[in-house]
């Protein structure tokens, strides 16, 4: 008996893994965080499949569902969205795992700030703009920040930032990043990336909460950044006709001369 955590994407029932599907295909079990994980993901569960949204329950009611599944020998499909790698309460879970010696596997998903970028046709890293993205919150209700990781020591950085779990906090991160980011600075908010009622709002740190009308709440990325809308940018070296590299040599002198794909 296996626990499969499974990343199942920022909303869309196609944006998750084929391997995410067929875990979840052959699980007896399936435990969904149901706040956020789409419920046509769900179809790909067996029949007669234990089916539990874990939104309503604690972490204790959690881990004795993986138990009793555990001592009746089936699989578990534990979903979360987005990828798993941030904000999925993962960790706490595969502590107790470990402690009670059951094993597990990470398969993982595509991620909101991802879905939100590909929402906006936005790269996050340009030339000579930002070569770093900062995924990062606000404090909340259930979460403080550590000290050190305030939204004015990322901006600092001049860094793209994608803020989660924080749309209702808009006025204190447009506050926090004017400073370092200006009032023209492009802003986006991304409103459920993926789903069919997703939402777009592009505005400057200026304007944008003015711009951002009724009905924005809870399951929105704030996207901060001279990458967003910028223009004007370098091409990347890397595609650059005169550029030297293992792909494509540019002389017989090159260290790169002679190198085929089975050298490596
Ligand atoms: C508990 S976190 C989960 C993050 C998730 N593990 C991921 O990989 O994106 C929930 C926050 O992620 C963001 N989020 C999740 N899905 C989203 C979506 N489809 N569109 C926009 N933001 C989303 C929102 O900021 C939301 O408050």
């Amino acid at each position: 008996m296996t626990v499969h955590f499974i990343g199942a994407g920022p909303g869309a029932p196609d944006l998750l893994t084929l391997r995410g599907r067929d875990l979840i295909a052959s699980s007896p079990v399936c435990l969904y965080a149901g706040s956020l994980v789409p419920e046509a993901v769900l179809d790909h569960c067996p029949q007669s499949a234990r089916i539990v949204n874990t939104a309503p329950l604690d972490l204790d009611a959690i881990m004795a569902e993986i138990y009793a599944a555990h001592m009746a020998g089936h699989d578990v499909a534990r979903l979360h969205s987005g990828d798993l790698s941030v904000w999925s309460a993962m960790g706490e879970q595969i502590r107790r795992l470990e402690a009670m010696g059951i094993p597990y596997t990470v398969t993982p998903g595509v991620p909101s700030f991802a879905a939100a970028a590909a929402a906006l046709g936005a790269e996050l890293t340009l030339p000579g703009v930002a070569q770093s993205v900062v995924l990062t919150r606000t404090s909340g209700r259930a979460s403080s920040m550590p000290p050190a990781e305030s939204l004015a020591a990322f901006g600092a950085t001049g860094a793209t930032l994608a803020i989660h779990l924080s749309i209702q906090n808009l006025d204190r991160v447009v506050a926090d990043l004017l400073p370092h980011y200006g009032e023209d600075c492009p802003v986006a908010i991304v409103w459920r990336a993926s789903w069919p009622d997703q939402r777009i709002i592009r505005a400057t740190l200026s304007t944008i909460a003015a711009a951002m009308g009724e009905g924005i709440e809870r399951t929105a990325l704030i996207l901060v950044g001279r990458t967003l809308g910028a223009g004007d940018f370098a091409e990347s070296r890397l595609y650059a006709t005169d550029y030297d590299r293992r792909y494509r040599p540019q002389s017989s002198e090159s260290p790169w001369s002679g190198w085929t794909a089975a050298d490596e």
